[in-house]
């Protein structure tokens, strides 16, 4: 045991030694320093995927600041909340009018002084590139951009209008946004030689409002014209026009086509200097409403169009869903939905109200890579309905509570759920309990109960139960959650079987490492694990008699 310490000890001083040196480098050699530590990657083997930061798993407990929260003025009241929540990343936009004011001119300054405080406070950073969309708008484009109609133009919808979003099929349009990002992943690769930031979103929430696609002369020739070989071949689908292969899908899939090559070339052109993992995020649609389709942001990486910005988008490397559906019916179809064989699960943004924390056991659940809040700042600013009404440290507790929990393993949940061995679930708006099947074993997950005892609670409290289970052993478990119980039993009842816990531990994780705390009997394991609002981990070992 002793010895076990020791050693992690020793490895500990021995990076800390390796950082200051890297730090030292530096100064004298940058690009030397740069290859020192891993770059941020994200892996993927048989349909899961791991996010390796500094060469090691990374789980992202994220918190994304308000919009206009990337000035220097703000950081006082941006940063408290990130240690108020326990984060271990900060989502922070960093937007073209603000670093290209006027054409050519770069100013990073903003940039410089968000990672020294970062640093500071010992979290990793992902930036959002705020450029030609901004939830389909162009409103973080530099004047120069914004309101020059003929050298960036702007979608005309079926009347003629202009609509406030860029054409994607402007090259002056792509050509200079995407030397504004190669210009900003330039800067940061050579000030960021130990990857602070760890990976970027590539514009934000891309797509239309009030209009299906472009349809301007030029746009509707491309429209009327064949669809690309690349794209019919990679659905299996057979050649011809929009119209022919996807029927009256075809001017949303045209529009999400013509975007997704758009960021692809930008994100390219980023990671040319610099390849950091990229990521898009998508305002969602309604999950469950095909027939008829509601208006929604037209030729984003809505679930219908998540096919076709695959193939036209092969650099970005993760679709993310800004999940702002309370009920857990749809938040969880949501889940399902972004989280494929060919795309990692990262909810991207999630409402700061304290009754969606707890889907971040249900992120777990579907193998996620990440979790990340909008609007995590004491700048003032609420997004209800949307998020909370009121923001201060209260609001921000349950999710603090289980960032708490969660942050000393984040790495070790990391890879565990790359093996595949991750279980997770979060409350539901209208059930009492849930069901895990864990090989010879069934855990159920209760809400609403009391420590002792089998009765309910008479009185509603609010939803932010949720456990996650990982299987270290066919009868060894960790096992964690908030206002949840979790109780085991043999999945298929044998007549005269019984489960029987062996051992039930608590401990702490630091450092990855394991410490022993008390084993867990009587009164506290009679009536299943019971989780309240502290920060417990279990490691459990079940038995039979
Ligand atoms: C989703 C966007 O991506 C965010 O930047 C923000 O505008 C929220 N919607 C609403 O607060």
């Amino acid at each position: 045991m002793i010895l076990g310490a020791n050693k992690v000890f020793v490895r500990r001083i021995g990076r800390e030694l390796l950082l200051i040196g890297l730090a030292g480098m530096t100064l004298l050699s940058p690009a030397w320093a740069a290859s020192a530590v891993p770059l941020p990657q994200l892996i993927s083997s048989h349909g899961r995927y791991e996010l390796k930061v500094d060469g090691k798993p990374y789980f992202i407990l994220g918190a994304q600041v308000n919009n206009s929260s990337n000035y220097s003025a703000t950081l006082p009241e941006v940063l408290p909340a990130i240690k108020d929540v326990d984060a271990n990343t900060i989502v922070m936009p960093i937007a073209w009018q603000q670093i290209e004011p006027r054409p050519g001119r770069f100013d990073f300054s903003f940039l410089d002084r968000f990672l020294r405080q970062s640093r500071q406070h010992r979290v990793h950073a992902i930036l959002l590139w705020f450029a030609t969309w901004k939830n389909g708008a162009p409103n973080y484009c530099p004047s120069w951009v914004k309101l020059d109609n003929s050298r960036f133009p702007r979608v005309v919808d079926r009347k003629g209008r202009l609509v406030n979003s860029l054409s994607p099929l402007a090259k002056t349009t792509l050509d200079a946004d995407r030397t504004a990002f190669a210009a900003l992943m330039t800067h940061l690769k050579a000030v960021d030689p130990r990857h602070t930031v760890i990976m970027v979103q590539v514009e934000n929430e891309t797509g239309t409002y009030g209009s299906r696609r472009d349809y301007s002369a030029a746009a509707s020739r491309l429209f009327n014209g064949p669809v690309p070989r690349r794209l019919v071949r990679a659905l299996g689908l057979r050649p011809g026009t929009w119209t022919q292969v996807f029927g009256r899908h075809a001017a949303d899939l045209f529009h999400a086509w013509n975007i997704a090559r758009f960021v692809n070339k930008v994100a390219a052109a980023g990671k040319a200097v610099y390849p950091l993992p990229m990521y898009v995020n998508a305002a969602l649609r309604g999950p469950f409403h095909h027939q008829p389709p509601r208006p929604y942001e037209y030729g984003g990486p809505t679930y219908n169009a998540i096919r076709v910005w695959k193939v036209a988008a092969p650099d970005i490397n993760v679709i993310g869903p800004d999940i702002y559906m309370r009920s857990s019916r749809l938040y969880c179809k949501v889940l399902q939905q972004y989280h494929r064989f060919d795309n990692p699960l990262f909810v991207s943004e999630t409402g700061n109200a304290p009754v969606y924390a707890r889907y971040l056991f249900a992120t777990l659940g579907h193998q996620g890579i990440g979790f990340s809040p909008f609007g995590i700042d004491y700048t003032g600013y609420s997004n209800y309905p949307l998020g909370a009404r009121r923001i201060d440290a209260h609001t921000f507790a349950p999710l603090a509570l289980e960032y708490r929990l969660l942050r000393p393993m984040d790495s070790l949940l990391a890879s565990l759920s790359f093996e595949g061995r991750v279980y997770g679930v979060s409350e539901p708006d209208n059930r009492h309990s849930q069901f895990i099947r864990l090989g010879r074993w069934e855990a159920k997950v209760s809400y609403d109960m009391p420590m002792f005892g089998d009765s309910p609670y008479k009185r509603p409290r609010p939803l932010d139960g949720g456990a996650i289970i990982a299987r270290l052993g066919p009868n060894e478990f960790l096992v964690t959650g908030v206002h949840a119980r979790v109780s085991f039993a043999l999945a298929q009842r044998h007549s005269n079987e019984f489960m029987i816990f062996n051992r039930v531990v608590q401990g702490t994780y630091r450092y990855g490492t394991w410490k022993f705390m008390r084993i867990w009997n009587g009164d506290e394991t009679d009536w299943g694990l019971n989780f309240t609002s502290r920060p417990q981990v279990l490691h459990v070992h079940l038995a039979t008699y």
